[in-house]
């Protein structure tokens, strides 16, 4: 890994906003002795103003808010959505195609891909999610025309600013029977990615404080995409310190 670690929190749907508060608050604490990281964390969106105002006044300048999600759409009669240029000037990053976003609301790698368009338009990073269903020697084929499917159509240069986050769906905790992936494992699919496309390329499934430096210290991964073990700030602020 070259440059600074990018972690990132993705607390789903999950904190009351007195949670949401308490956590940020002490993360941003914990973040003040350390500026060699880059940390975004990735509230409902609900809380994502109230936590971007929190670090308005003395910002840490290492640490953002981002969305776990953007609508497909530019604009108009879409009820229940949040579009790209609503979220301009409040996040700096969103994640899109996230395996559970497939799973439960069916999304396919054109709506990710419309996604990516609509967010580079406004000036957001996208973090975005791949990664295999089942462990098998498909895997990477599979995962590779995945990121070709959900790049159609943006130019190197707009790849080379978004962040592709690798995580298999097998090593994600919500999976009831899931196993983090060895540092190894993911080693491989970085490195395969790293030659097909110039970004930069983090891990996340099962990340803990126990095992992150398994994945950091891999030349390839430039830092992770935290779930459950983000939703303790504890837990979180050890994470980075190793990372
Ligand atoms: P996990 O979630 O760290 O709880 O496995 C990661 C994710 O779903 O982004």
């Amino acid at each position: 890994m070259q440059s600074h670690p990018l972690i990132v929190a993705n607390w789903k749907m999950n904190t009351t906003l007195a949670d949401a508060i308490v956590a940020f608050e002490a993360i941003k604490i914990g973040l003040e002795p350390i500026d060699d990281v880059k940390v975004v964390i990735c509230p409902p969106f609900l809380w994502l103003t109230i936590l971007a105002e929190k670090n308005q006044n003395h910002p840490i300048r290492h640490l953002s808010v981002g969305a776990q999600n953007v609508s497909q759409f530019e604009k108009g009669a879409y009820t229940g959505e949040v579009s790209a240029s609503m979220l301009k000037n409040i996040v700096e990053y969103a994640i899109v195609g996230h395996s559970e976003r497939v799973t439960h609301f069916f999304e396919k790698p054109e709506d990710t891909n419309q996604k990516i368009k609509l967010l580079l338009k406004n000036k957001i990073t996208p973090i975005v999610c791949v990664g295999e269903k089942f462990k098998n020697k498909n895997s990477l084929q599979l995962v590779l025309q995945t990121v070709v499917k959900i790049f159609k159509g943006i130019s190197q240069k707009q790849i080379a600013s978004s962040v592709i986050a690798y995580e298999p769906v097998w090593a994600i905790s919500s999976n009831p029977s899931a196993q983090p992936a060895t540092g190894d494992y993911v080693e491989k699919v970085a490195h395969t990615l790293a030659l097909n496309f110039n970004t930069k390329i983090i891990y996340g499934g099962s990340v803990n404080a126990k095992n992150i430096r398994e994945f950091t210290i891999c030349e390839h991964i430039s830092g992770a995409l935290v779930g459950n073990a983000s939703l303790s700030a504890k837990e979180f602020l050890q994470i980075i310190k190793k990372a």
